[in-house]
């Protein structure tokens, strides 16, 4: 099949990563979940100790890690300088201030460049929150994914009970998220927001199975039909 990039973004939550690994898998296409190299350098900072407001220190530090994201059948694997975060980048430590880290320029800036290199030679599908504003503006699909605040806190509840974590209520879960939202609208540098041309999908209401098959419909219509 012809290869072209797909642009997935939205709140936390929304199904992103869940649809962009089914997406990308369905089309044999490579998955890069951008979020995981914002909570990477979150990672990092934590281990050397820094609090994200030394900026000058966290850019230095952004500027000599090094991330790589190896794609798996079950999700995409990070490594930090070679150690394997996969995991320890998903704690409530990290979630609690990635997004105060995502709002430093230079290091959107710096992780960027990276996410545009690897759509490089297309046949990616991209999850964020700039992707298809900032990242790939000339990706050929465009997904502004999102759902209710209390639907999505209600999915990441379940997700924390299946795996047997009880580390936060729903209430709590229900804030964290509403105060990332408005963290990650509100910052200066590339917020989220949906791009012009992307189209809007509220899976409230909606299976995954339903908000994938849609996705690989308008795949099939945008790229296949035609062209
Ligand atoms: O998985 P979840 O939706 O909780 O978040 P994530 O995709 O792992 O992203 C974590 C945080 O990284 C977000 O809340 C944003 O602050 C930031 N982020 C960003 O600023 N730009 C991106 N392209 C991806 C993530
Ligand atoms: O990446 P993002 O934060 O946008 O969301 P996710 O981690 O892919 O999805 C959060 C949870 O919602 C996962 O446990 C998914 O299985 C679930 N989900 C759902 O129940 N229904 C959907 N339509 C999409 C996701």
């Amino acid at each position: 099949m012809e290869k072209f990039n797909i642009a997935i973004d939205g709140p936390a939550g929304a199904g992103k990563s869940t649809i962009a690994r089914l997406v990308a898998g369905a089309l044999g296409f490579v998955y890069v979940d951008t979020g995981a190299m914002y909570r990477a350098v979150t990672w990092k900072v934590q281990q050397e100790g820094l609090s994200p407001h030394q900026e000058s220190e966290v850019i230095a530090l952004a500027r000599r890690m090094r991330i790589e994201l190896i794609p798996r059948p079950e999700g995409q694997q990070v490594l930090v300088d070679g150690i394997d975060v996969t995991k320890d980048i998903r704690t409530t430590a990290i979630t609690d201030h990635v997004s105060q880290i995502a709002s430093i320029g230079d290091i959107r800036q710096l992780l960027v460049a990276m996410q545009k290199q690897m759509a490089a030679s297309k046949g990616i599908v991209m999850d964020g929150r700039d992707i298809g504003t900032h990242v790939l503006p000339d990706a050929e699909i465009k997904i502004f994914l999102t759902a209710s605040v209390k639907e999505r806190a209600e999915r990441r509840f379940k997700e924390m009970q299946d795996s047997g974590n009880s580390e936060m209520t729903l209430s709590q879960l229900e804030q964290d998220i509403a105060r990332r939202d408005q963290l990650d609208q509100e910052r200066e540098i590339s917020p989220l927001r949906k791009a012009q041309d992307a189209i809007l999908m509220d899976s409230t209401s909606m299976t995954i199975d339903e908000v994938v098959d849609q996705i690989l419909g308008l795949c099939k219509d945008k790229v296949g039909g035609g062209k």
